[in-house]
């Protein structure tokens, strides 16, 4: 079944410290607060992975930790980098794999991220697969069809079973730290379209279970419209990730 998933991506911000208080404040308030039906992903940096997975109680039942990258290659001479063998060694349960600023300032390519989807799977981590378009290819209209190839390219080599564990994020690269967030229209719109994609690829049972999460100034004023659209599962949450009231608030938004 398809779920409701907020996941907060601190990118490189928070100090260990910083990070360790953000995450104790978020997992009290998220158990508080939040229906145990809305998964909750904590993504801070590799870092302060170990510490934080020690603040996540074991009964929090929708409370997870992931990781904001791996490398594609298994293991070897590739210094400064993070495999997936590794993540699973903290455990970690999720990891954002494919975000736009990867792609931009690190050149990673769909070919590249097929194999961390690969290497992620064989590691029991959830893949949470980033795509989504520049503004210079919304404005030309070919933004559905720019989307759906970054999924043809790196995911449809899946198997169904395997595809089944991978939750994607749409998140508009026009729309990420811009405050100019899709209106729910444009979000929707785009969501469909993918399910749609995933159902010629793997029947429209699997496409109506995968879980499809909107990124992009996603805040406590927009989160509730663009949750209420029927085919946008939840959020990917950058700058109000970093406030533990603002993403609990998200959390709550559904
Ligand atoms: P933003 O970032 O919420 O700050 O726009 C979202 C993301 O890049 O994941």
């Amino acid at each position: 079944m398809r779920k409701k998933i907020v996941a907060g991506n601190w990118k490189m911000n928070k100090t260990y410290e910083q990070g360790l208080q953000l995450a104790s404040e978020v997992v009290n308030m998220v158990q508080d607060e939040v229906p145990s039906d809305v998964v909750v992903v904590l993504n801070p940096p590799f870092v302060h992975l170990t510490s934080i997975r020690k603040l996540i109680p074991a009964s929090a039942t929708n409370l997870f930790l992931g990781a904001q990258n791996c490398h594609y290659q298994a293991s070897g001479a590739y210094t400064g980098e993070v495999s997936a063998e590794i993540l699973k060694s903290i455990p970690v349960d999720y990891t954002i794999i494919g975000h736009s600023e990867r792609r931009e300032y690190f050149q990673e390519t769909n070919a590249q991220l097929a194999k961390k989807v690969d290497l992620l799977l064989a590691n029991q981590i959830t893949p949470l697969f980033c795509c989504g378009e520049s503004l210079d290819i919304r404005e030309s209209g070919t933004e559905i069809a720019f989307v759906c190839n970054q999924l043809t390219e790196s995911l449809f080599h899946l198997s169904a079973e395997d595809f089944a564990k991978v939750v994607i994020a749409y998140e508009p690269i026009w729309a990420i730290g811009t405050g100019r967030t899709a209106t729910s229209q444009q979000a929707q719109a785009m969501h469909a379209a993918l399910r749609a994609h995933l159902a010629t690829h793997y029947g429209q049972t699997l496409a109506d279970d995968t879980s499809i999460l909107y990124g992009g100034s996603c805040n406590p004023g927009n989160a509730p419209e663009l949750f209420a659209c029927p085919d946008v599962d939840g959020g990917l949450i950058g700058g109000a990730s970093l406030k533990s009231r603002d993403f609990t608030d998200i959390c709550k938004s559904f």
